[in-house]
């Protein structure tokens, strides 16, 4: 199948009350297991890379990206997350990537406009979609970094969206980055999610969505890592985060976690082991289980 654009991914899920997953690869393994778990649930999924899996990996594990997008029989959209740059943003376009995010979720609100409007006019061009962020989210990855999080006004979002003609619209409710999501109860703002969704016409976006599973948490714990008090967003509010207009939902940690966990217990099970194509199958295993319960959770199966 040819590589589909982010848009039309993004449109049917919202005209059939569902979500697409994005998942964030970084290797062939990881890459391996998304394709995999896609094609076996007959659903259409994101594949993206932020610009730290663009550093580590180069544009050829893009490439290797394309590549599978190309080959299987499910619509994927291979996406730019949280692109930091407009000239990174054109680069990716330029490559072949369908989907793009520019972030300016950390620049002033008039600065964050100017760029989306320049990446916006240079996708549309190509049939590329847009992303774009309003709020920020908390959490600490490689490059994504932000010290407190705001969360979305409503008001400021149909603004920004008639201002810039972007796509989609990432929004801050509560999630943020990494396994550490919440101190207290896990508590998204779903009543500012619902006003968002009145104020804009077009998809919405949650990051920071993964679920930390508590199995594969205990997991990886129980052969050597040292994980405590993580917590993700329940399943239950993601199911209701997509009935009140969320048609994207980004996923890597509950996958990071999964890898780890699945090569700590075959390392300590196997300690003979050398060969990496060995040690890396039930990561691989780990990974896709977790993109195929994702992909249920958002009613996003049999959607291919
Ligand atoms: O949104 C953050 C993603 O998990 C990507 O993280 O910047 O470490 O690749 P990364
Ligand atoms: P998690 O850290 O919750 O997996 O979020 C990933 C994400 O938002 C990627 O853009
Ligand atoms: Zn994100």
């Amino acid at each position: 199948m040819v590589l589909v654009s982010g848009k039309v991914l993004l449109q049917k899920a919202k005209k059939g009350g569902y979500a697409v997953g994005a998942f964030n690869t970084n290797n062939l393994e990881i890459t391996k297991a998304i394709i995999a778990a896609a094609v076996e649930s007959d659903a259409p999924v994101f594949l993206q890379l932020s610009s730290g899996a663009l550093k580590y990996g180069g544009f050829e594990l893009a490439g290797l990206a394309i590549a599978f997008a190309r080959k299987v029989p499910v619509p994927v959209a291979v996406h730019l997350d949280h692109g930091l740059s407009f000239e990174l943003a054109r680069e990716c376009i330029s490559f072949g990537f369908s989907s793009v995010m520019i972030d300016g979720s950390s620049l002033p609100f008039a600065k964050n406009i100017a760029v989306t409007k320049k990446v916006v006019s240079v996708a549309h061009k190509r049939n590329v979609a847009v992303e774009a962020e309003l709020g920020q989210l908390r959490g600490r990855e490689d490059e994504v970094f932000a010290a407190k999080h705001s969360y979305t006004d409503p008001h400021a979002a149909a603004k920004f969206v008639k201002q810039t003609k972007v796509g989609s619209l990432a929004v801050a409710i509560g999630t943020s980055h990494g396994a550490y999501k919440f101190k207290g109860n896990p508590q998204l703002d779903l009543k500012r999610l619902s006003e968002i969704a009145a104020a804009v016409d077009v998809p919405l976006v949650l990051h920071g969505a993964s679920s930390v599973h508590s199995s594969l948490v205990a997991m990886a714990n129980k052969y050597g890592a040292k994980i405590s008090n993580a917590k993700g967003v329940p399943e239950q509010q993601i199911r209701k985060a997509i009935k009140l207009g969320i048609c994207k939902v980004n996923e890597d940690t509950d996958l990071r976690i999964a890898f780890a966990a699945a090569v700590r217990r075959f390392l300590k099970e196997n300690p003979s082991a050398y060969d990496p194509r060995e040690i890396l199958l039930p990561a691989t295993e780990a990974m896709k289980s977790v993109v195929m319960r994702r992909i249920k959770v958002l009613g996003s199966e049999n959607k291919a």
